[in-house]
């Protein structure tokens, strides 16, 4: 068998950052490697595998670059009303302690968005939101918790007044926010999940993934949720025969994990 020059690259970047390049798309994918390449001057995959392999800042940079950080506080906020007026007095009917899970959080912004509607909807309520991403860096950001206005479109004055403090790089998240989230490095690939949840947040993510894959974290996310609980997706990724997961569609982006009857 000949020597298949991707191939060795994919198996390379495995070992070297622990991204799986199988599980992602094909063109976007390989759009988005040819750019990075093409920004460093490197013009086979064998010479990028050396270079991964020789440079630590590389392999940084191949991370970040691969998994795409874009995001921002309150992302689609019709949808965020929808879950603050709709869904979490739904769930809070349910259970006065919510766990929920914000899934490829990247800075953090998703997960403090939660927050910030848990501290509104119940100012005393115990709830957990445990934030997950793939990228140990943007969990630093997010750990941080300080972001610059382009973040902050969709936070209203007064929310900012709230639950911002004025930061010389922009501003930060406050500290009664900041520590209602667990951050936390996990692979939706390859790691376990949380079970028992209540809300789970995968919202522009799983875009990036093959159907197989992506399918199968769906169903993982359908075995994490309690019975009636919701999965809040991007405004890009339908399910597409949500029932055979166990999962209903209640409305555009958000489905219910089906009770037993
Ligand atoms: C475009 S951001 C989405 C951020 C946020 N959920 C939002 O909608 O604004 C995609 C995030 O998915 C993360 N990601 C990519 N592959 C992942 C994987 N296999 N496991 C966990 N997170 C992953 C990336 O690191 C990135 O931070």
């Amino acid at each position: 068998m000949g020597f298949n020059e991707f191939d060795y690259f994919r198996y390379k970047v495995s070992a070297l950052t622990g991204v799986d390049l199988n599980s992602y798309k094909g063109p976007l994918m390989e759009r988005r490697l040819k750019t990075l390449m093409t920004r460093l001057g490197i013009d086979s995959y064998l010479a990028y595998a050396r270079l991964l392999e020789q440079d630590d800042a590389r392999r940084e940079e191949f991370k970040s670059w691969f998994t795409i950080n874009v995001s921002e506080f309150f992302r689609n906020p019709d949808k965020f009303e929808e879950l603050q007026n709709v869904f979490i007095p739904y769930l809070l009917k349910r259970s006065p302690s919510l766990k929920v899970w914000s899934a490829g959080t990247s800075n953090g912004s998703e997960a403090y968005s939660v927050a910030i509607i848990l501290k509104e909807t119940t100012p005393f309520g115990r709830h957990q939101v445990l934030a997950t991403d793939v990228d140990k860096e943007i969990l630093e950001v997010a750990r941080l918790g300080v972001y610059k206005e382009r973040d902050l479109v969709n936070v209203s004055p007064e929310r900012l007044k709230t639950f911002f403090e004025p930061h010389p790089d922009g501003y930060r998240v406050r500290e009664s926010i900041r520590r209602m989230v667990t951050l936390r490095q996990q692979d939706l690939l390859k790691d376990e999940f949380e079970t028992n949840l209540d809300l789970i947040l995968c919202r522009n993510v799983v875009i990036y993934f093959t159907e197989p894959a992506k399918n199968e974290v769906f169903q993982k996310f359908s075995r994490s949720l309690k019975p009636g609980g919701i999965l809040f997706v991007g405004a890009t990724e339908s399910i597409i025969n949500p029932s055979q997961i166990g999962l209903e569609i209640v409305s555009p982006f958000f489905y219910r994990k089906i009770e037993d009857r």
